[in-house]
C-alpha cells in the first residue's frame, strides 16, 4: 500500500487568490503523518510548479489566466501519470479545480495503458462543465470536467488524448449548475445525483451502484473532492460556498464506503483556500475524511491503543 502526496498550488483557475496555500495546510493539518500511522507508506513528492506565462487571448474575454491553466494542466497530466504507475493511490492536493483537467488526463492515460476504463466520481457542488466558449465567469475551474470528456474545443488547452466516456462519470453533491452546463448533462447522460437525490435516496444508494459498476467493468476510479462538496458550516475554506451541502457524516460515510471498495486509484482533493479558514478547522477535516478513505475505522482508533 503506497500513496504519494503531490502538490499542486494553482489558483489562476478560480476568482480569489489562497488555493496555493493547499498543499502546505493539509501538510500542517498533519495529512502525511496520519496516512503513515494506518500503514500506507507515503512519499511526499513536494509542490509542482510552473514559469511565468506570456498572456494567451481568446475569443472569449471573460477567461483569464489561460496560459497558467494550460501550463498547469500539460505539467499535471505528466506527473498524474506517472503517480498513478508508481503508487497504489496517489493523492493529488490543490490548488483550483482546473487541475483536474490534467490530472484525469494523467490517469486516464495509465489506464489506457493497463487496458482498463477509467471511472470518476466527482464530489462537488458544481459539474464544472463549462466550454472555454460558454464560461461566463472566465474562472477556468469551471471547466474542467468538460475537458476530461472532450466535450468541445479546448484548444489552446494541451490535446485530451484519452478522454472520459461521460457514462463513467458520478457526480454527487451538485447544487449549483449553470444553463449552459445543465445543456452538457442532458446531451452526455453524466448521472448527477444532486442533493434532492441525496436528501431522497440518502448517500449509499447511489454511490453503491456506481461502484457496482465499476467493478463489474473491471475499472479504474478516480476520485475528485472539492471542498465546496461539504456544507460551508462545516467547510468554510473555499471560495465558492453553496448552502446545503454533504453533512459531517455523509462525507465520512461515502470515504469509508471508498476506501472498503478497494476500487480507487487516485484522489483530487481541491478548492481548499486556507486564507478563509477557521483556526485550520477545513484542513483538519479533509485531512480527517482522507484518513476515512485510507481506512481509519473508528472502532481501529480504539483497538490500536490496547
Ligand atoms: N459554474 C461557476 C463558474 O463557472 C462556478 C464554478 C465553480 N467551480 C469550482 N471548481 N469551484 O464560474
Ligand atoms: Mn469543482
Ligand atoms: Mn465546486
Ligand atoms: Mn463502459
Amino acid at each position: 500500500k503506497t500513496t504519494c502526496i503531490l502538490g499542486a498550488p494553482i489558483q489562476t483557475g478560480a476568482s480569489q487568490p489562497g488555493c496555493v496555500m493547499g498543499p502546505q495546510s493539509l501538510r500542517t493539518a498533519g495529512l502525511p503523518q496520519i496516512l503513515t500511522e494506518l500503514g500506507w507508506q507515503v512519499e511526499d513528492r513536494g509542490d509542482l510548479s510552473i514559469p511565468s506565462q506570456a498572456p494567451q487571448s481568446y475569443p472569449n474575454p471573460a477567461i483569464h489566466d489561460l496560459a497558467e491553466t494550460c501550463a498547469w494542466i500539460g505539467l499535471l497530466s505528466r506527473h498524474a501519470y506517472e503517480a498513478a504507475r508508481d503508487f497504489t493511490l496517489p493523492i493529488f492536493i490543490g490548488g483550483d479545480h482546473s487541475m483536474s483537467a490534467g490530472t484525469i488526463a494523467g490517469v486516464a492515460r495509465r489506464a489506457a495503458e493497463l487496458g482498463r476504463p477509467l471511472f470518476v466520481l466527482w464530489l462537488d457542488a458544481h459539474p464544472d462543465l463549462h466550454r472555454l466558449d460558454t464560461t461566463t465567469s472566465g474562472n477556468l475551474h469551471g471547466t474542467p470536467m468538460a475537458y476530461a470528456c472532450g466535450l468541445g474545443d479546448f484548444l489552446p488547452y494541451p490535446p485530451n488524448a484519452h478522454p472520459l466516456d461521460p457514462r463513467h462519470v458520478c457526480m454527487m453533491g451538485i447544487r449549483s449548475v449553470d444553463r449552459a452546463e445543465a445543456a452538457r448533462i442532458l446531451e452526455t447522460g453524466i448521472e448527477v445525483n444532486d442533493m434532492r437525490v441525496l436528501d431522497e435516496t440518502g448517500v449509499l444508494a447511489p454511490l453503491k451502484a456506481f461502484l457496482a459498476r465499476v467493478e463489474a467493468a473491471n475499472g479504474l476510479l478516480h476520485v475528485s473532492f472539492d471542498v465546496d462538496f461539504l456544507d460551508p458550516g462545516i467547510a468554510p475554506a473555499v471560495g465558492t460556498t453553496v448552502p446545503g451541502g454533504a453533512t459531517f457524516r455523509e462525507a465520512h460515510l461515502i470515504m469509508e464506503t471508498l476506501g472498503d471498495s478497494g476500487l480507487v486509484r487516485s484522489l483530487d482533493l481541491v478548492e481548499l483556500n486556507p486564507f478563509l479558514d477557521e483556526r485550520g478547522r477545513t484542513a483538519r477535516l479533509i485531512s480527517d475524511l482522507t484518513a476515512s478513505l485510507f481506512g481509519r475505522r473508528v472502532l481501529d482508533r480504539m483497538t490500536r491503543s490496547l
